[in-house]
This record gives structure tokens, sequence and C-alpha cells, in this order.
């Protein structure tokens, strides 16, 4: 059930603050998009032949990668915290014509989704919202069927750590605290989880799942990235890899 009290209930108003803007700031394509210096498409080979599968996107807001895959064959089930962004997604899937079933859950409880329903769990950007990455990762173990994959993108840790502007560490790589942030806009607060790589790993592994591999895609042409959202900048994205991607197996 979603926790009305906690980090997920403000990530909940946070995002369906947000959805509206989020959504026409641009650079949605309908793609395998991991995030800022991964390549769109799945050239990390990362998810490998997926047609005829079953996948569920954990934290998937405006659908667009599941569309993809919906697109290639796959059975997709999308989950989002916010309604907004689900909206957003069904609109979006009823106009490419691809059927993906959408649910209002909590990455970190699909209590109604069946055990070992799924070969592919998969998602982009979202985990740094979530407080309890530990039970995310048991769900996402629990709906999944013996050998299937998780795979998943976040804003890479170290990346975070480093302002943009001076480009000097701002903040300990090893704080447990996370980042609040408040927008008057949206009037809603921002908590963000920026995890460090053998934590995420460790949690990985105690809920079953044996790490395949770890990607920090750099961008080959930082200059010209063009990020709408104004939070990545060009000449720290020369430097400090943006984004890593896990791939782990049950
Ligand atoms: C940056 S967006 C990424 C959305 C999409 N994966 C993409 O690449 O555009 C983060 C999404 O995570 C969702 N989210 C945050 N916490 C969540 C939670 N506990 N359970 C499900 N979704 C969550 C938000 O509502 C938002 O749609």
């Amino acid at each position: 059930m979603l926790d009305d009290s906690s980090d997920e209930e403000q990530a909940r108003t946070w995002w369906n603050a947000w959805s509206e803007d989020f959504q026409e700031a641009g650079g949605h394509s309908i793609a395998v998009a991991f995030g800022p210096g991964a390549p769109e498409g799945d050239d990390l080979g990362l998810l490998g032949d997926v047609s005829g599968r079953d996948a569920i996107e954990l934290g998937c807001g405006g659908g667009q990668f599941g569309i993809a895959l919906a697109q290639q064959g796959v059975t997709v089930t999308g989950v989002d915290i916010s309604e907004e962004q689900l909206d957003y997604a069904r609109t979006l899937a009823e106009k490419h014509d691809v059927d993906v079933e959408y649910l209002h859950r909590s990455v970190t409880d699909l209590f109604d989704i069946p055990d070992d329903a799924f070969d592919l769990a998969f998602s982009a950007f979202a985990f740094q919202w979530v407080e309890d990455l530990g039970a995310c990762f048991t769900e996402a173990a629990r709906v999944l069927r013996d050998g299937g994959r998780l795979v998943f993108s976040v804003d890479h840790p170290y990346y975070k750590i480093v302002d943009t502007d001076s480009h000097e560490v701002m903040r300990s790589y090893f704080s447990d605290e996370p980042r609040r942030e408040y927008s008057e806009s949206l009037n809603a607060e921002m908590v963000v989880y920026s995890r460090g790589i053998g934590e995420t790993v460790q949690l990985l592994t105690e809920a079953g799942f044996t790490v395949e591999t770890i990607r920090e895609p750099g961008y080959e042409q930082p200059e010209n990235y063009e990020s709408e959202f104004g939070s990545f900048d060009a000449d720290l994205m020369a430097k400090v890899p943006p984004t890593v991607v896990y791939a782990a197996r049950l």
C-alpha cells in the first residue's frame, strides 16, 4: 500500500505537481533510455532479446521506455507512485497503439502483483526517490521468475556530490543524508537518495540478486548534450559519469 506519511508521499506529491512540466520539457522520446550519457536503444546490451518476454517497469513515469519495449513485442506492466505520470503514460501508450497495463503502486510494495510473474524488471532514474531500496529489490525479486533480470539506472552518486558550478565536491560520498529540495512553484519538497555503488550492490545481494554488470556510461560529446532539465552540466559530464546502470540476475 502507498504510505501516506513518508518520503514516499512527498515523492508522489512532487511528481504529481511536476509531471506536466517534466513531460513538456522534451528529451522524452519513445526509446530504451537509461539516462544522460547512456546511448538510446540497448547499445549497452543489457536487455538482450526481449521479444515475447513479460516485463515490469518500476517507476515508469511517462511510460516512454516501456512503450519502446512494447513496440518490440514485450508484454509490459508499468507501475508508478504518481497518478499524473500514470495518466500521461496511459495516453501516450494509446497514442502509440500499444497495450501496456499501468498500475498505481509503490515499487516498495507491489502487493497484489503475483510472485514469479515477469522475466524482466527495469527502471530508469526512479530509484533515487525510494527511501527503502532494500524493500524495492525484495519486491522485484518476488515478482521475477527464477533467472529473471533486474536492469536499472540511477543518477551516478559521484556526479551528484559535485557542485555543477564550481566542480568541487560539496557532499560526502559516504553521507546517508538524503538531499532535500523545496520548490516554491510546485509547493513541494523532494527527498533524493544518492547511494554508493557498494551499498547498492549489497542491497541487491541481500535480495537474492547476482550483479552481472555495472555500467557508467560517459557522454562522448557532452557539449552537444542539451538538457532541458538544467540539472546536467556538459563540462562536468566530460569528467564524471552522470548515470550508473546495474544489471542483476535472480
Ligand atoms: C525521473 S522520473 C523517471 C520516469 C521514467 N522512468 C523516465 O525515465 O522518464 C521518476 C519517477 O519515479 C516515480 N517514483 C518515485 N518514487 C516512486 C516509488 N516509491 N514507487 C513508484 N514510483 C516512484 C516518480 O513518480 C516518477 O514518475
